[in-house]
């Protein structure tokens, strides 16, 4: 692919309709419209709401998109889209808009695998020139999360990854159990104290698949003892503690597969919890190789990471 190619990308796999631009490799756009206050009211997302939104929005942020970016429609080389994995309302309205235009103006239209835009995120405004395999990477969202290795940009294979709640849905749980606002892990995140913590569930074993229902159910647990007894439910340590767990979870077992697969060049890490602050400050305790955080506002959904993996799969 040449370099200066212009590309448009869709992100419609949950509650956000995102879609960025990107010359070669500099991001023009990423305009975001986000239904997030809708889901509020409900402690998560209704897909119904998500899918009426993305039809009421795709268009304007398309239309924002341009004008951010300066360009029109025939200036684009090449349409890319989150075909999987996500709400099947919502990934039809991307899917349709990036064929109708890729149709329209005669151009190819390529399949993104969401998780793998929020594995290479980091590559949004980084150069790729840095990117080395084999890569380790870790994705923590709210629909799913594991460590993979990639070997190159279309061979990924995971190592692990969650059988039930991913850590960014029981973190939403456990939130909304507690009575925070919606979303539970930016609440959490932003009360977090490591002042008295204690111990919710036992540790997993370090090769065990990631499951995050049993810290939710423990978490559950307490609060309704709390509650049969008329006591005051300890918010903050029940939310710091189950958050404790989670990033002691996540970062003990990134540390099983770098001792594993020791040509391990660089860690990437990505998605919604990525951005956690006890995450970030566990991880950068890790010494023996370089890990890579997407900047902050590419951790959540966006079009931006969608548009970076293309170009990484199509270098
Ligand atoms: O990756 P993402 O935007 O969407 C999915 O693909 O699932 O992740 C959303 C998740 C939500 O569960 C949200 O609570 C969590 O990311 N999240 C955070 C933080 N910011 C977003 N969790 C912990 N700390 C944060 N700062
Ligand atoms: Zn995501």
């Amino acid at each position: 692919m040449a370099k200066q190619e212009v590309i448009l990308a869709i992100e419609s796999s949950c509650d956000d309709t995102s879609i960025a631009i990107m010359k070669g490799n500099k991001l023009l756009s990423n305009v975001t419209s986000t239904s997030m206050k809708q889901h509020r009211k409900y402690g998560g997302i209704v897909p119904e709401l998500a899918s009426r939104s993305h039809c009421s929005e795709i268009d304007k942020v398309c239309t924002l998109a341009l004008k951010e970016a300066k360009l029109t429609l025939q200036d684009l080389d090449y349409v890319a889209y989150t075909a999987e994995p996500g709400l099947v309302g919502s990934l039809h309205v991307g899917k349709v808009f990036a064929n109708m235009l890729a149709t329209l103006l005669n151009i190819p239209v390529i399949k993104i695998n969401h998780m793998m835009g929020h594995a290479f995120s980091y590559f949004v405004d980084h150069d790729i020139k840095q990117l080395k395999f084999p890569v380790l990477s870790l994705v923590v969202s709210g629909g799913h999360t594991f460590i993979a290795r990639a070997t190159s940009p279309n061979n990924f294979k995971y190592l692990n990854e969650s059988i039930d709640d991913a850590a960014g849905e029981a973190l939403d749980k456990i939130g909304r159990f507690l009575g925070l606002p919606y979303p539970g892990g930016i609440s959490i995140d932003n009360i977090y104290s490591n002042k008295k913590l204690i111990e919710l569930a036992p540790n997993k074993p370090v090769d065990a698949p990631f499951t995050f229902s049993g810290i939710k159910t423990a978490a559950l647990n307490m609060i309704n003892t709390y509650k049969m007894k008329k006591q005051i439910v300890p918010v903050k340590v029940i939310a710091s503690s189950s958050l404790e767990w989670i990033t002691n979870d996540l970062v003990r077992k990134l540390e099983h597969y770098l001792s594993k697969y020791k040509d391990t060049k660089m860690v990437l890490v990505g998605g919604g919890v990525s951005a956690n602050k006890l995450l970030r400050k566990k991880l950068s305790q890790i010494k023996k190789v370089k890990v890579l955080y997407p900047t902050l506002q590419y951790t959540n959904d966006n079009a931006a990471m969608i548009a970076a993996y293309a170009r990484i799969k199509n270098k």
